[in-house]
């Protein structure tokens, strides 16, 4: 037998880290080692407020016993079972209380473990959707610039953001963008939707117009989040809906960041009023307990495939832990949370007080443009000359060292904390903000 050798926990060599400076971190390690309600905790123990909800994924806070207790119980009741050609209650469950939340017509919920994984899985759905109904001639999909929809090649390839693809050759062929919807000159320090923008829909004329009906489906974020907070123009999402409808094309929103309370709603689609033939979601779905995704897909999508199959598997695709029992089980316990709570009902309240917050930071020097929405703001700092995107990441090392855990994406600081934040945690999420891009070189 092997032997089981003693954890070493002072050596940091083997985890290989993702999306990270690892060399810089293995120099000057920040590691979390507790989490409760507003706050993690250092190894050493340093009080962290959490203004990022983990990676926007804690909507209903840290540590909530309610989910601790259902994925405890289900993992004593029944550790995995498979849900291909088999199934189990909890997995049925959990996607009902999904197709619940989902706005009206998004019945049908695919299981997957990931925000990566969902975006492939919608693309793939659309894909086989277009064949089935006999267009198996579109094969091309449409993301966004500026967009991220994770880090599989179909979400990549997709995805518009430089440095997530330019490491890696080739992509999926068949791809095109959208131009992305940031109009500063136009929308700075705009307070919810942009006024101005909603014309860049019909940049997907010009894409019909070039590569006629091979056009399966256009994806976008509602709100474009890990490319530094892009609020939808007023007018966009409504006009791509249409044009989308007009031109036989999906629709698929990434709801990964903006599903589960983010933006005062259920989903995006449901604020923002624009509802999508497909719809993805992750992280706030099990409140990142366990790590679930899913899909969620109007009846004409699914039935089009479904009933369209004679007899025999319809869609060749699916993973080993679609529907995982313990991530069920944090699924209906956080959905549970979410209705109990009004956590998006709370999330719409406190967002004036975080909205004047996050606008307050205009007089701060060095911010060139606040966007915000729900529980999410972006704060856009001048670069440093030379040196683009090193004033954000000392803005967020110096937060970190002073109790306050941010997010930055170039030279733009994100905030979006978990849901039940109250107003004395804003007043100090963006007061150590303040203090920090005071503290940091320009
Ligand atoms: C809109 C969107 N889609 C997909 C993903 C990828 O999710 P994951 O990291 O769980 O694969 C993310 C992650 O931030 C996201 O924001």
């Amino acid at each position: 037998m092997n032997e089981i050798r003693p954890s070493r926990p002072n050596n940091l060599d083997a985890f290989w880290m993702p999306y990270s400076d690892n060399k810089y971190f293995k120099g000057t390690p920040r590691l979390l080692a507790r989490a409760e309600g507003m706050h993690y905790w250092t190894a050493d123990g340093q009080e962290i407020l959490d203004g990022t909800a983990g990676l926007w994924c804690c909507n209903a806070g840290h540590g909530r016993r309610e989910i601790t207790e259902a994925i405890q119980k289900q993992a004593a009741v029944m550790d995995f079972a498979p849900t291909f050609q088999l199934g189990h209650p909890i997995a049925f469950e959990a996607a009902s209380r999904v197709a619940e939340m989902t706005p009206e017509g998004l019945d049908h919920v695919f299981f997957v473990n990931s925000g990566s994984e969902a975006a492939d899985t919608a693309l793939k759905i659309a894909l086989a959707w277009q064949k089935a109904r006999g267009q198996a001639q579109r094969v091309r999909l449409v993301g966004r610039e500026r967009g991220y929809h994770g880090v599989g090649f179909g979400g990549m390839s997709v995805g518009g953001i430089g440095p997530n693809r330019k490491q890696f050759g080739a992509q999926l062929p068949y791809v095109d963008h959208l131009p992305h919807t940031h109009l500063p000159a136009q929308n700075r320090f705009c307070r919810g939707l942009p006024e101005h923008g909603a014309h860049l829909a019909d940049a997907l004329e010009n894409l019909v117009a070039l590569h006629g009906d091979t056009i399966a489906a256009v994806i976008v974020e509602p709100v474009a989040g890990s490319t530094g907070v892009l609020v939808p123009p007023k007018g966009y999402l409504e006009q791509l809906r249409k044009l989308c409808t007009k031109h036989g094309i999906l629709l698929i929103f990434d709801e990964v960041i903006t599903g589960f309370g983010r933006i005062g709603a259920n989903f995006g689609a449901e604020r923002l009023g624009v509802t999508p033939d497909i719809m993805t979601m992750a992280k706030g779905l099990t409140n990142a307990a366990v790590p679930m995704g899913a899909v969620a897909t109007s009846a004409e999508v699914h039935d089009t495939i479904v009933n369209g199959t004679p007899a025999g598997i319809e869609l060749f695709h699916g993973y080993t832990y679609s529907g995982h029992p313990l991530a069920s089980a944090a699924a209906i316990a956080t959905l549970e949370l979410h209705r109990a709570e009004d956590l998006p009902g709370r999330a719409r309240a406190m967002e004036p007080y975080f909205e004047d917050a996050a606008h307050a930071m205009r007089d701060v020097p060095g911010v060139i443009d606040v966007r915000n929405i729900g529980l999410v703001a972006g704060i856009e700092l001048e670069p440093r000359k030379g040196a683009p995107t090193a004033r954000a990441l000392d803005v967020f090392r110096w937060c970190f060292d002073h109790g306050v855990l941010t997010r930055v994406t170039g030279d733009i600081v994100a905030l979006s904390p978990p849901l039940i934040v109250e107003k004395p945690h804003v007043d100090r999420l963006f007061g150590t903000l303040a203090d920090a891009i005071r503290a940091v070189p320009a």
